[in-house]
């Protein structure tokens, strides 16, 4: 088979990934653009849906070149991204607004007012089996009603991130199942919009792209989008996924029993289902996944190597420089110093909740801390916690998920999990053999290369395309380590509780 190079594409939060790979799944060549994000009030963040096509144009007019692979040999591409941001169309298919992104939360007064509608939560999780979270599309689309309803009049569709650039390669509109599910809006048994919900709510049908499922073709890359990019006319895209579910694609999740944790901005703990099952209290989100057939079962935390790099840029200015200086990697200073602290962190707790908070507290005014400062504490004891406090976050969401699904071992990736000492961490405090997979530091770009792969037919199933996939490392619980952890940990599970008050009376003077 000549066609045998695939490309992924990942709309991240913080950047645009590009990724070529050969029909073993080797990733030839691999380029992140950066763009920016903005907050124009505390709690919002929005970004420029132009500033992620710059970015992919960017990001291909690199690996094209840098492969040397033949475009005309390229099978298909699909596409990965940031989750729920709502992109506003016009008739023209013009952007109306800037992007509402997954992490804002300015949402919260429509989430309870749909909520009430639909009759609470359980009457929610009848229609979607799913809550209505702040971070989710729906209530970014009820937002635009109530707030900026002349934007609303000329919004004819809207689309997720991800499926805006689709559009620009191949002029069509279009939603996957797995965002789909991630708008709030979505009948994630059946595979369908809720036509029933989004009735309760009042919204027209017509804004709601066509779902389909991720591998199914979407369209060919049009003459105007191939001259931009260097890429072939007429090359086949399919569908892909919203990047909580389609990374774990990407790290060989696509069975049941074994946990994928990742440490991105966001963290996040998921398990494949190969059945549909309910989500009883909602605690969970529970989407489609990337194959008919296939469910993800996940828990958000929405600060997680997102409250590391808030660490490093708002107070490790002398590591900053020692890493210039020494012309090594800021994290592995970083990690050095957090070797210096003993696991526990001598008392100091940090809990991540910098943009609020999703599971397992579904709660906006949340805000991080540290707690248990003496004296005694130093900078080494800070910069511990702080990794600390990320995966005490995610040992929450495998608590939960142990109500649903026995798990046996842990697939770990993101940029957190390059670190050997947040590995351990994560053994340690999950008492699980952790295990970080080849290429799975691609992250959703990878998901995109194993999604292309099955619509392009190299492979005949998700099954199939993850058997390419090997472990990498290997990480064993450390038993002396584990009871510090354990107290640390039953003291981060009262943190929230105990300051719940206080998030609420900071959140009512405006911050
Ligand atoms: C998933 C979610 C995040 C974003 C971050 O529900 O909100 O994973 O998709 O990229």
């Amino acid at each position: 088979m000549s066609k045998k190079y695939l490309i992924g594409l990942d709309i991240g939060t913080s950047g645009a990934k590009c990724i070529i790979t050969d029909d073993r799944g080797t990733v030839i060549a691999s380029s992140t653009q950066e763009y920016p994000l903005y907050t124009p009030k505390p709690g919002w963040a929005e970004q420029n849906p132009q500033d992620w096509w710059d970015a992919v144009v960017r990001g291909l007019k690199v690996i094209l070149p840098k492969s040397g692979v033949n475009p005309a040999d390229i099978a298909g591409m699909s596409f990965s991204g940031q989750m729920h941001g709502l992109v506003a169309l016009d008739e023209h298919y013009e952007v109306i607004r800037p992007s509402i992104l997954w992490c804002d939360q300015r949402t919260q007064a429509q989430c309870d007012w749909l909520t009430e509608k639909a009759g609470g939560v359980k009457g929610l999780l009848s229609y979607t089996n799913n809550r209505m979270l702040t971070g989710y599309t729906g209530g970014k689309i009820l937002w635009l009603r109530d707030e900026e309803p002349d934007n609303f009049a000329r919004m004819k569709v809207f689309v997720c991130p991800k499926d805006y650039i689709r559009y620009k390669m191949t002029g069509k509109i279009g939603i996957d199942v797995s965002d789909a599910s991630g708008t709030g809006f979505f009948d994630t048994k059946n595979r369908c919009w809720s036509e029933a919900l989004i009735g309760i709510a009042g919204l027209d049908m017509s804004i709601f792209p066509k779902a389909e499922e991720s591998t199914a073709l979407a369209g060919q890359v049009t003459e105007a989008a191939a001259a931009e990019t260097g890429l072939p006319e007429g090359l086949n895209c399919y569908f892909g996924g919203g990047d909580a579910v389609i990374q774990t694609t990407g790290a060989g999740l696509v069975k049941p029993g074994v946990l994928g944790v990742v440490i991105g901005t966001a963290g996040n703990v998921s398990m494949a289902v190969d059945h549909y099952e309910d989500n009883p209290n909602g605690d969970l989100q529970m989407f489609c996944g990337n194959e008919p057939g296939l469910w993800l079962a996940f828990g958000v935390t929405l600060t997680a190597g997102g409250a590391y790099r808030w660490y490093r840029d708002a107070l490790c200015e002398a590591e900053q420089a020692k890493a210039k200086a020494e012309g090594r990697n800021i994290y592995d200073v970083m990690g050095e110093i957090a070797e210096q602290s003993v696991p526990g962190a001598h008392g100091v707790v940090f809990t991540p909740y910098l943009t609020g908070e999703r599971c397992p507290y579904p709660d906006p005014n949340a805000r991080g801390s540290f707690y248990g400062l003496t004296l005694g504490t130093e900078k080494c004891d800070f910069t511990r916690s702080v990794m600390e406090g990320v995966t005490y976050s995610l040992k929450q969401l495998i608590d939960i998920m142990g109500n649903f699904a026995a798990s046996e071992k842990v697939y770990t990736s993101g940029g957190g999990s390059a670190s050997a000492l947040w590995r351990q961490m994560q053994a340690d405090i999950f008492n699980l053999p952790v295990y970080t997979m080849s290429a799975a530091s691609e992250g959703g770009a990878y998901g995109a290369i194993m999604v292309a792969g099955v619509g392009a037919g190299i492979w005949k199933d998700l099954n199939e395309a993850v058997s390419i996939i090997r472990p990498e490392t290997e990480t064993l619980p450390i038993a002396e380590n584990q009871p510090a952890y354990n107290h640390a940990y039953a003291i981060y599970n009262q943190i929230y509780h105990a300051l719940k008050p206080v998030y609420d009376l900071s959140a009512s003077l405006g911050y």
